[in-house]
């Protein structure tokens, strides 16, 4: 292989890594996004819609995207394992929702505990 061939060989490994470590770093949505998207307003928002059974196909989906990137996302405040077992626990429950798991509706209601997670985490 020639000098310059093999730089481009090495430019171009070079570039997958750093485009394919962006994409894996940045989530989709903002914690502030996901709460407009998913949270608001009470009684009619996505999560609700969910839990009650009353949303698509492409809603539920919609709502397992957000809570992957909530899990992704930091913390504004609080222990750090501990948000990951809060946004696990969404995350897990949504998909069982997406999946059409018997009382997966229940287990998400039971994961959404806004106040709790607002007292450690929201700062
Ligand atoms: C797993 C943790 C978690 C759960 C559960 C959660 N929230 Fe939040 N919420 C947050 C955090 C963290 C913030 C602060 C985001 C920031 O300031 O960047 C926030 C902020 C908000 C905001 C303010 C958004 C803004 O633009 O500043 C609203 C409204 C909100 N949440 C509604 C809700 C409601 C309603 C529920 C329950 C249905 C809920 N959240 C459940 C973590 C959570």
């Amino acid at each position: 292989m020639s000098r310059a061939l093999s730089w481009l060989v090495v430019a171009g490994v070079l570039g997958c890594l750093a485009v394919s470590g962006l994409s894996a770093a940045e989530p989709k949505y903002t914690t502030k996004e996901i709460m407009k998207k998913g949270h608001v307003p009470p009684g009619k928002s996505l999560v609700a819609r969910v839990i009650k059974g009353e949303a698509s196909a492409e809603e539920k989906k919609l709502l397992v995207e957000l809570y992957e990137a909530l899990g992704q996302n930091e913390p504004p405040k609080g222990d750090k394992a501990e948000w990951q077992k809060l946004t696990k626990a969404l995350l897990e429950a949504a998909k069982g929702v997406e999946a059409g798991d018997a009382g997966a509706g229940e287990k998400l209601n039971e994961a959404v505990q806004c106040g709790t997670c607002h007292k450690a985490h929201k700062a």
